[in-house]
């Protein structure tokens, strides 16, 4: 039966992610547009960014934190760019975005001692392989997988090489353990439901002393420079922006840290994200057409949930008429206003992908599962 009652907010897509509960341009009225972002207000503002996001990290003191140009994509790329070279490096690839920090690496850097520790979609790799003597990739969250790390156990807290660690759909909805992380990137569009363009650069002391002791043998563009003749550009660390911010957006990521302290901080925002995916578990206990795209719950992604679909007839048809089988459905949720780009990654198996991280109502949730039951007979229906 076609359900009667709709998500409040239909958004569930896995960048950009929805907005905060209560989210509206209203909150935006403040920014300090017009203005330079290097007046003393506009940094305030930059520095308290900073500040609430530290606190609701739970940043050790002596990890600096900035703001960068072009998302987390451009804040994984300046570290890369910047600090890489010195020693071998080990990558983990588990989905698409890994992947492509390979690419980078391997064709781009040109970097020739790699090793590459690769897994299929809804796993990880053998993480007793890594070798911490070598610089370490990873995402902390595989957003097109839904298969996270479990914890930073696996990480040597004795290490030489430096961990560079992509948490932009992890960071704010999952626990980073800080002392086996010395790199960590994210962006605003992700758990925060913040506008793109902007991420966000976390280092530790010992990737501050890579940045003060090594220099790279390639040219480093001025957008990656985070170092003035041989130091640190501490600036950089204090909210003076490499290049020009937008204050909207400012604006518009410091309501979404305002609302989260609001709610109780980081372990809020954690919990709720958690409860979310608690939701769709229990929906999938009793569901006969699909399930986990990741089978063991202690890698499952709260955030990027991915699912699989397991009824006979669609695991039957080729690979391109399961995507259209998806497509479909999507087609169908947003026509009718029920649920808007929930189908999985591109590269990923077909199937769907539901965002759950903390800016989601679980409520939301509760009405969506019964669409996609709805949805999926309607399209097997059609093509049966
Ligand atoms: C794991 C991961 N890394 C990198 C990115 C790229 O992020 P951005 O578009 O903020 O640069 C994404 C975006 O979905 C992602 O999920």
């Amino acid at each position: 039966m076609k359900p009667s009652v709709y998500p409040a907010n239909p958004n569930f897509s896995s960048g950009p992610c929805p907005k905060r509960p209560g989210w509206s341009p209203a909150v935006l009225t403040g920014a300090l547009v017009g203005r330079s972002h290097r007046s003393g207000v506009a940094k305030q503002r930059i520095q308290e960014v900073l500040e609430v996001s530290r606190e609701l990290l739970n940043l050790p003191n002596d990890y600096r934190i900035a703001i960068t140009p072009a998302s987390d994509t451009g804040a994984f790329e300046m570290a890369m760019w910047s600090m890489l070279g010195r020693c071998g490096v080990d990558i983990l690839v588990w989905e698409s975005f890994g992947a492509g920090w390979k690419a980078d690496v391997v064709n781009q850097l040109m970097l020739h001692d790699v090793r590459v520790l690769d897994a299929d979609y809804g796993f990880l790799p053998d993480l007793t392989q890594v070798n911490f003597s070598r610089d370490v990739i990873f995402t902390w969250n595989g957003t097109t997988s839904g298969a996270c790390l479990p914890d930073g156990k696996w990480i040597a807290p004795d290490r030489s090489g430096l961990t560079f660690c992509d948490a932009t759909s992890a960071a704010f909805a999952m626990p980073l353990p800080w002392d086996r992380l010395d790199v960590v990137t994210y962006s605003w569009q992700k758990v925060l439901g913040g506008e793109g363009q902007h991420g966000v650069l976390i280092l530790s002391p010992r990737a501050a002393e890579r940045l003060e002791t090594y220099s790279p043998t390639w040219p480093l563009p001025k957008l990656f420079r985070m170092t003035k003749s041989g130091k640190l550009a501490e600036g950089f660390f204090s909210g003076e922006t490499i290049n020009t911010p937008s204050m909207l957006c400012v604006e518009d990521v410091l309501d979404a840290l305002r609302w989260a302290e609001s709610i109780g901080g980081g372990d809020a925002l954690i919990a709720r994200s958690k409860s979310n995916l608690a939701v769709i578990s229990s929906w999938l206990n009793d569901c006969f057409w699909a399930s986990f795209l990741v089978e063991d719950p202690a890698i499952r992604s709260s955030t990027s949930v991915c699912l699989k679909i397991v009824d006979p007839w669609f695991m039957a048809l080729t690979s391109d008429k399961q995507r259209t089988v998806t497509k479909s459905m999507c087609v169908l949720l947003e026509s009718e206003g029920a649920a808007y780009d929930i189908n999985g990654y591109r590269d990923a198996p077909p199937g769907l992908r539901i965002w759950a991280g903390p800016t989601v109502e679980s409520a939301d949730l509760d009405a969506l599962l019964p669409w996609l039951d709805w949805a999926f007979d309607e399209i097997k229906a059609r093509h049966i």
